[in-house]
């Protein structure tokens, strides 16, 4: 009897482990998201709805990259939107760096 409970347990565990390191590995992303965008675009944009952005000029990032379609998002990010703006700092986001942004994006404001 005990022989045959092992392979049972041993397998629960995998599955308990890969849900823990999948789920906090999900909400760092979207961390992670907020962050890039803070890092290369909060001098001048607002990132999270119903704030004003430090230059006047520039759109509330939220607002403006949530209206954008998923491929026109990515696109974007991985081209550099900035090149259509001369203040604008060019970046090139990663693919991995995108889904963060994506998940921020996509989620609850953190
Ligand atoms: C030095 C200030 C500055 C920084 C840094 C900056 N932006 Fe901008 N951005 C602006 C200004 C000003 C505008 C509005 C004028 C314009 O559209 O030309 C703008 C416009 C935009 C628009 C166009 C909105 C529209 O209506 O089409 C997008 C998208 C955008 N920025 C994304 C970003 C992203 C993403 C980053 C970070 C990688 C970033 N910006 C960093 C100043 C900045």
């Amino acid at each position: 009897m005990e022989y045959d409970m092992r392979p049972t347990s041993s397998v629960l565990k995998l599955v308990v482990l890969g849900f823990s390191s999948v789920w906090p590995c999900a909400a760092a992303q979207s961390t992670e998201g907020k962050a890039l965008l803070e890092r290369n675009c909060g001098r001048c944009h607002a990132l999270t709805p119903e704030v004003l952005s430090p230059l006047k000029e520039a759109p509330n990032l939220w607002i403006v990259l949530r209206s954008y379609p998923e491929e026109r998002l990515e696109f974007e990010l991985s081209e550099g939107i900035g090149s259509r703006h001369k203040e604008m700092p060019q970046v090139q986001f990663t693919s991995e760096e995108i889904t963060a942004i994506q998940n921020y994006l996509s989620g609850e404001i953190n």
